[in-house]
C-alpha cells in the first residue's frame, strides 16, 4: 500500500510542457491536418510542426488564419486543387515533396481537415514511401465531423444511428468503383457528403428513387467552423432546390438523415462561432 502525501497535480504550464513535439528530422515530410478552418481546432502537434518547418506546402482549403501561424520568413507554396480551376497536378506536388526531402528540408505538407480523409494524403504518403522518403502523419479534425458539430448536429446518438457514412459526392455518376447510391438510398444510415454541392440534385434524386423518404432531414453547412459559416436545413426532396435558391457556395458539407433533426433542439442553445 502506498502512503504519504500525493504530489500536487501539475500546473497548466507543466502539463503543457509534457506534450512534446516529435523530432522533426531533416529530409522528412510531415503530412499535417489543418482542420476545417477555425485555427483553434489545430492540434498541438500541427502547431508545433508549423513552427519547426523549413517550408510549408499547403492546400486550397487551409484557412488564412492558420497560414498566419507560419513564422515569417518560412517559405510557403500553394499546391491547392480546386475543381474546375487550373491546379497543380498531383504528380507534380509529390515530385516537389520528394525533391525537397532529398535536399534535406523539414517539410510540412499542410492539408485541410484530415490528410487521410478525402485529402489525397494516402496517395502522397504512398509516393513518398515508394521514393524512400520518411514521413509522419499528423491527423486533423475532418470537416465532415467538425461541420456537423458546429451546426448542432451530433454525428451519432444512441437513439438515432449506430453508423455514419462519410462519402464523396464527387463520383455521383455510376462510375466503376464508385458508390452504389441504391444501397445508400435503401438504408437509413445518415450520410455526410464531401464535395457534393454540384452533384446534390443527382444524388438526392438517386437516394429518393432508392427509397429514402422525401421528408428525410438534410442540411448544408458551408464554410464550416469559420465566421462565414452558413447552415441551411430542408427535407431531402427540396434540399437541392433550396440550396440553389440560397446561392450557397463551396466548400460545403451535406448531411442527410435523422441526426439533422437533432439540430432543432441543440442549435438554439449551442455556442459556436
Ligand atoms: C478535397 S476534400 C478535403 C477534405 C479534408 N481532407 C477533410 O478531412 O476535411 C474538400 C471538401 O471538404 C469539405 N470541406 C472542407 N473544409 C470545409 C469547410 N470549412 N466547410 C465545409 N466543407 C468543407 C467540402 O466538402 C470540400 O469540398
Amino acid at each position: 500500500m502506498r502512503t504519504g502525501i500525493a504530489p500536487p497535480p501539475p500546473s497548466f504550464k507543466e502539463a503543457n510542457a509534457v506534450i512534446e513535439t516529435p523530432d522533426f528530422a531533416p529530409g522528412t515530410v510531415w503530412l499535417v491536418g489543418a482542420g476545417p478552418g477555425d485555427p483553434g481546432l489545430l492540434t498541438l502537434h500541427a502547431l508545433n510542426a508549423l513552427k519547426a518547418a523549413e517550408i510549408v506546402i499547403y492546400d486550397a482549403l487551409v484557412s488564412p488564419a492558420i497560414l498566419d501561424l507560419i513564422p515569417p520568413g518560412i517559405p510557403r507554396e500553394y499546391a491547392g486543387k480546386r475543381g474546375g480551376k487550373p491546379s497543380p497536378q498531383q504528380a507534380d506536388i509529390s515530385a516537389r515533396l520528394i525533391d525537397l526531402a532529398h535536399a534535406g528540408k523539414r517539410i510540412v505538407r499542410l492539408k485541410g481537415g484530415d490528410p487521410f480523409v478525402f485529402g489525397r494524403g494516402g496517395e502522397e504518403a504512398a509516393t513518398l514511401a515508394a521514393a524512400g522518403v520518411r514521413f509522419r502523419v499528423i491527423p486533423g479534425v475532418t470537416a465532415g465531423l467538425a461541420g456537423l458539430a458546429y451546426a448542432g448536429i451530433p454525428a451519432t446518438t444512441r437513439d438515432t444511428n449506430p453508423a455514419l457514412v462519410l462519402a464523396t459526392g464527387h463520383l455521383a455518376d455510376d462510375n466503376p468503383g464508385g458508390l452504389d447510391w441504391r444501397v445508400l438510398g435503401a438504408s437509413d444510415v445518415p450520410i455526410v457528403l464531401y464535395m457534393g454541392l454540384s452533384t446534390l440534385p443527382a444524388i438526392a434524386e438517386k437516394l429518393l428513387a432508392a427509397g429514402r423518404p422525401p421528408g428525410t432531414p438534410a442540411a448544408i453547412v458551408t464554410n464550416a467552423t469559420l465566421p462565414t459559416q452558413q447552415v441551411l436545413v430542408a427535407p431531402l426532396n427540396r434540399i437541392a432546390a433550396e440550396t440553389k435558391a440560397a446561392g450557397l457556395k463551396s466548400p460545403a458539407l451535406i448531411a442527410i438523415g435523422s441526426i439533422v433533426a437533432l439540430r432543432d433542439t441543440l442549435a438554439p442553445w449551442q455556442i459556436t462561432l
